[in-house]
C-alpha cells in the first residue's frame, strides 16, 4: 500500500511540472492551470490515505477542513474583481507560509511529547529546518498582509480609513539585518535544547516582526516585486516543512513556487530598471503621497478622434489598468476590427510587464476579448516601432507610459516605459488628469500631439467605435 502513496506523490508532483509548463503561453495556460488543481487533489487525497493507513485520521477534522476551507476560498473567489486579485494573491501567500510554519511547529510538539523524531531524521536537521520554515513562514504571513493593505491603500477601522504607512529610515536596515542574525542564533540554541519552547516561541516573534519591517519602507510602485518575492518565500516555506515531515510532493510544490516565484520576481525587478536590493533596502517605489495637479487641458471627443484615425496606417494601443477598472477590453478589440477592415490599419498592442495590477494583467484580459497573441507585443520589442505609428491610443495606461520615468527622480525613476510620446498623435482616454499608480503627473497628458478623451473606458470606447462606423 504504501507503494501507492509513493505513486500518488510522483504523478502530483508530474502534474505540477506539466502544469507549470503549459503555463508559459496564454493560450495553454488555462489548462495549465486545471493540472495544477488536479495535482494538489491527488496530493491531498495521497495524503488523506497515507494518514488512514498510519492509522490516524481524523475523519471529522479533515472533513471540517476541507468543507470550510474549499468555501472561504469560493466565496473570496467568486467575489474578488479582477482588479483585487493582487490583495487576494498576496492574502493567499501569507496563508501559505503560515500554514507550512504549522505544520513544522506541529512536528516540533510531536518531538516535544514523545521524544523521537516521526519522519527518523537527525535531530539537528529538524530543528533547522523548523526554525528556517518558522522564520520564512511567519515573516510571509506578516509581510504579506502589510502587502495587502498596501495595495488597498488602508485599512477601515470603526468606519475610519487608516492609510497604510510607507515608513523606512536608514537605520531601518541594520535593524533587519540583527533580526536575522538573532533568528539564526536562535535556531543555534535551539539545537542544544529542542524542548525549550522559549526559542521556539522567540523565532515566531522575531520571523513576525521582520516581515512587516522589511514592507514597511515599500512604496507605490515596487508593491508587485514584494508580492512576487513574498509568493516565493512562501513556496520555500513549504519546501522546509515538506523535508520535516518527510513528504516529497511538499518539497517538490515548494521548490516550484519558490523558484518560479523567484524568476518571475527577478523579471518585474528588471522590468522597473530596479535590483532586488534596491527594492528591500532603498525605500524605492515612492511614500503613496500623490502630486497635486496644477495644469489643465481641453479635451478631444470621439467624433474628432475617429476623424483623425481615419487614414492611419499603423495605430498601437497601449492598455493599463483603467482598461480593467472599466472592462472595456471587448470595445477595444471592436475597435481594432473596426479599423483594420473599414480604413485598412495596422494594430498592435503594447504591452508593459507591470501594467494593471498584477503580472499578465493585460495579456488575460485581452485574451479573454479574442484578441490574437501576434498582437500583443512586448514593450522592448515594440518600442522601437512608434515613430513610424501614426496613432498611439493609451486606454487607461499612465505611469507605464509616464515620460518622468527618464528623468532618473521620483517614484517611477529609471522604470522603462512604453515610448508612446514617440508616435505622431497620441490619444488618451481616462476620466481626468489625475495620477497613476506611483502618484506622478504625467507630461504625455500635456504634449501638444496629445488628445484627450476624458471619461470612462468603455464609454468612451463605444462612443469612438460609433462614431468609425459612422464615417
Ligand atoms: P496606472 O498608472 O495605475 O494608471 C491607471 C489610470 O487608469 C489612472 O490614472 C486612472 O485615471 C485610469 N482609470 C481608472 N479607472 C478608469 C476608467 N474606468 N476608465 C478609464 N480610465 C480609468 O496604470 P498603469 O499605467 O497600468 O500602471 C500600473 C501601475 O501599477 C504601475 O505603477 C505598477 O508598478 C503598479 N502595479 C503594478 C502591478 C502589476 S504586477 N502589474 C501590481 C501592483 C501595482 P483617471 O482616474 O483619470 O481615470
Amino acid at each position: 500500500m504504501e507503494d501507492w502513496v509513493s505513486l500518488g506523490y510522483l504523478l502530483s508532483a508530474a502534474l505540477f511540472i506539466f502544469g507549470l509548463k503549459k503555463l508559459g503561453h496564454p493560450r495553454t495556460a488555462p489548462f495549465g492551470n486545471q493540472l495544477g488543481a488536479l495535482g494538489m487533489l491527488v496530493a491531498v487525497l495521497t495524503t488523506i490515505l497515507s494518514m488512514q493507513l498510519e492509522g490516524d485520521a481524523e475523519w471529522v477534522l479533515i472533513g471540517a477542513g476541507i468543507a470550510l476551507g474549499s468555501l472561504i476560498g469560493y466565496v473570496m473567489a467568486v467575489r474578488v474583481e479582477m482588479t483585487g486579485m493582487p490583495e487576494l494573491v498576496a492574502l493567499f501567500n501569507g496563508f501559505g507560509g503560515a500554514a507550512s510554519a504549522l505544520v513544522a511547529l506541529s512536528e516540533i510538539q510531536k518531538y516535544i511529547d514523545g521524544g523521537t523524531i516521526p519522519t527518523g531524521l537527525e535531530l539537528t536537521v529538524t530543528m533547522v529546518a523548523a526554525g528556517l520554515s518558522a522564520l520564512v513562514g511567519w515573516m510571509t504571513l506578516t509581510g504579506s498582509l502589510l502587502a495587502m493593505y498596501k495595495l488597498k491603500g488602508g485599512v477601515s477601522v470603526f468606519g475610519k480609513w487608516i492609510k497604510t504607512p510607507t515608513w523606512g529610515p536608514a537605520w531601518l536596515n541594520p535593524v533587519k539585518v540583527l533580526l536575522v542574525i538573532a533568528v539564526a542564533v536562535l535556531i543555534y540554541l535551539s539545537i542544544d535544547d529542542p524542548t525549550n519552547t522559549t526559542y521556539l516561541w522567540s523565532i515566531i516573534g522575531i520571523s513576525c516582526l521582520l516581515g512587516l519591517v522589511l514592507v514597511l519602507p515599500i512604496g507605490g510602485a515596487d508593491m508587485p516585486v514584494v508580492v512576487s518575492l513574498l509568493n516565493s518565500l512562501s513556496g520555500i516555506a513549504a519546501a522546509f516543512t515538506g523535508f520535516i515531515i518527510g513528504n516529497s510532493a511538499l518539497i517538490i510544490a515548494g521548490s516550484l513556487v519558490g523558484a518560479s516565484g523567484l524568476i518571475l520576481t527577478f523579471i518585474m525587478c528588471k522590468a522597473m530598471n530596479r535590483t532586488l536590493a534596491d527594492v528591500l533596502f532603498k525605500s524605492f517605489g515612492g511614500s503613496g503621497e500623490k502630486e497635486s495637479l496644477t495644469r489643465t487641458k481641453v479635451g478631444s471627443d470621439p467624433d474628432e478622434v475617429a476623424m483623425m484615425i481615419d487614414g492611419a496606417q499603423k495605430v498601437i494601443i497601449v492598455p493599463g489598468y483603467g482598461m480593467a477598472v472599466s472592462q472595456c477590453q471587448h470595445q477595444v478589440k471592436e475597435f481594432a476590427d473596426l479599423v483594420s477592415e473599414k480604413f485598412d490599419t495596422e494594430v498592435k498592442y503594447a504591452i508593459h510587464p507591470v501594467a494593471g495590477r498584477m503580472p499578465g494583467h493585460m495579456n488575460v484580459l485581452l485574451a479573454e476579448a479574442n484578441v490574437p497573441y501576434e498582437q500583443l507585443i512586448e514593450m522592448d520589442e515594440i518600442n522601437s516601432e512608434f515613430p513610424e505609428c501614426d496613432v498611439a491610443i493609451v486606454i487607461g495606461a499612465n505611469d507605464t507610459t509616464n515620460p518622468a520615468a527618464r528623468s532618473g527622480e521620483g517614484p517611477l525613476a529609471g522604470m522603462p516605459i512604453i515610448d508612446a510620446d514617440a508616435a505622431r498623435t497620441v490619444v488618451i482616454i481616462k476620466r481626468s488628469l489625475s495620477v497613476g499608480y506611483a502618484g506622478v503627473d504625467n507630461d504625455l497628458f500635456y504634449m501638444d500631439k496629445t488628445m484627450m478623451l476624458f471619461g470612462d473606458g468603455k464609454a468612451m470606447m463605444t462612443g469612438l467605435n460609433n462614431a468609425i462606423k459612422e464615417i
